[in-house]
């Protein structure tokens, strides 16, 4: 088989290592990839760019495309790949909206009755000051813009008058353009956040190992929200009962209803949960492998993740049950200084030769160029290592990272700590 995988950080080179390990699979490509994926031929072609990516899939006789972004998906490039018979792993247009528009994920929970936290939909900056200023869910309040933002979207207020500026930036500023047409306004949850993931093939469900992400940019969950600092799996959060309610109240109500409502959805349900007092709400839902979750999860994966991803293109087969290391994971990223900010690129890393075995680096911003990498994004690199417990994989981890270098390096010295 011939695999194209759609992307260019640490979750698509996951899946690029992982794909390539299937006996089934002679050939991977990536569009457009970074320097560090060295198992797959890269592809010059932007993830949005979802018509030249199909003529390139339908020119090399491409078996199965794989889609690691929110935005392609977004954009229909499922839908694309059907309509040429081209076989393509993640949700169509419709479906995709879950993640692409907050506005419909959260009338879509409230027609199902899935539990998430209460909210208005606002259009205009009057109205929803007016919300605000009603007191009507507290503080902090949480302001959010309804389409895609790279993760920037999302403001949790602690007075009031962050909540006016944000629905300024959003509404009249036009900060995040047509995305910001409309707000969500929605109380605040306490909690702890975790993730949970499965594989759908529209009817039923593979849940993935659980695992936990590390948002915030600074030691002890301090700093700015990035896109995930590192993750661990299993979470150590999910007990028995906890796991039920999210299958129960949650992942199946959330895949019947898109059937029921025409929008079946097939690929990954990634639900971002805020486990509280009364039991697991969603925060959000996303289309996609989490990043850097799913390098957490795929590493603990024992079973070929290629005929998992057939069978949600295909149906699932009755006895499809993946297998799983027990032995934890543990990722920790490696950022450029600044990000989630600006930060610089272009800075030479060195260290990545001679690390262990055991020890796996995913590559997430990087150029290769001259026998050398380079820096290329504010996510550079993903170290990663499974162990017999948590604490001796994240050894593995920190000892590998001490032998690693570029200049204004940061990373998180307490993924998993205390778990
Ligand atoms: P979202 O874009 O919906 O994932 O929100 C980004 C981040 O904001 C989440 O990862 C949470 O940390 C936080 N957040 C979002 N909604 C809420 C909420 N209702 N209560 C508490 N925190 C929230
Ligand atoms: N780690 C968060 C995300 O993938 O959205």
């Amino acid at each position: 088989m011939k695999v194209l995988v759609v992307g260019a950080g640490g979750r698509e080179h996951a899946l690029v290592w992982k794909i390539i390990q299937s006996p089934k699979v002679e050939k991977v490509y990536v569009a457009p990839g970074n320097g560090g994926m060295k198992e797959a031929e890269r592809v010059n072609i932007p993830v949005h760019e979802i018509v030249s990516l199909a003529d390139f899939a339908e020119k090399e006789k491409i078996d199965l495309t794989v889609v690691g972004p929110e935005v392609p998906l977004s954009l229909g490039i499922v839908d694309e790949f059907k309509k040429r018979g081209l076989k393509i792993f993640g949700p169509e247009k419709i479906a995709a909206e879950l993640e692409a528009s907050k506005v419909f994920a959260k009338e879509f929970m409230k027609r199902h009755v899935i539990p998430t936290a209460e909210f208005d939909v606002i259009t205009d900056y009057v109205e929803g000051e007016k919300i605000v200023k009603s007191g009507k869910y507290g503080f902090p309040v949480v302001i959010k813009t309804d389409g895609l933002a790279a993760g920037k979207g999302s403001f949790v207020c602690e007075t009031q008058q962050e909540a006016l500026n944000a629905l300024d930036l959003i509404i009249n500023k036009r900060k995040f353009a047509l995305a910001g047409d409309r707000v969500v306004i929605e109380k605040f949850l306490p909690g702890k956040e975790i993730s949970f993931t499965v594989i759908t093939d529209g009817t039923n469900i593979l849940p993935m190992v659980t695992s936990l992400d590390h948002k915030r940019a600074f030691d002890g969950n301090k700093g700015p929200n990035t896109g995930g600092m590192g993750a661990i799996s299993p979470c150590p959060y999910v007990n028995t009962e906890i796991y039920r309610r999210i299958i129960d109240t949650i992942i199946k109500p959330a895949i019947s209803g898109m059937l029921y409502e025409g929008r079946k959805f097939t690929g990954v349900l990634y639900a971002g949960l805020m486990l509280t007092e009364v039991g697991p709400m969603v925060l959000e839902f996303n289309v996609r492998f989490g990043d850097p979750e799913s390098q957490a999860i795929l590493l603990r994966l024992e079973s070929d993740l290629v005929d998992i991803l057939e069978g949600a293109i295909n149906g699932f087969s009755p006895g499809l049950k993946p297998v799983w290391d027990k032995k934890p994971s543990v990722v920790v990223v490696l950022a450029s200084g600044g990000y989630p900010g600006s930060y610089e690129k272009g800075k030479e890393i060195k260290g990545l030769d001679n690390l262990p075995d055991d020890v796996v680096v995913f590559h997430a911003g990087t150029e290769y160029k001259d026998g050398k990498y380079f820096t290329a994004g504010g996510r550079v690199l993903n170290v990663a290592a499974k162990g017999e417990t948590l604490s001796e994989a994240r050894e593995k981890v920190y000892a590998a990272i001490e032998k690693i270098h570029f200049d204004k390096m940061h990373f998180r010295r307490d993924i998993g700590v205390g778990k």
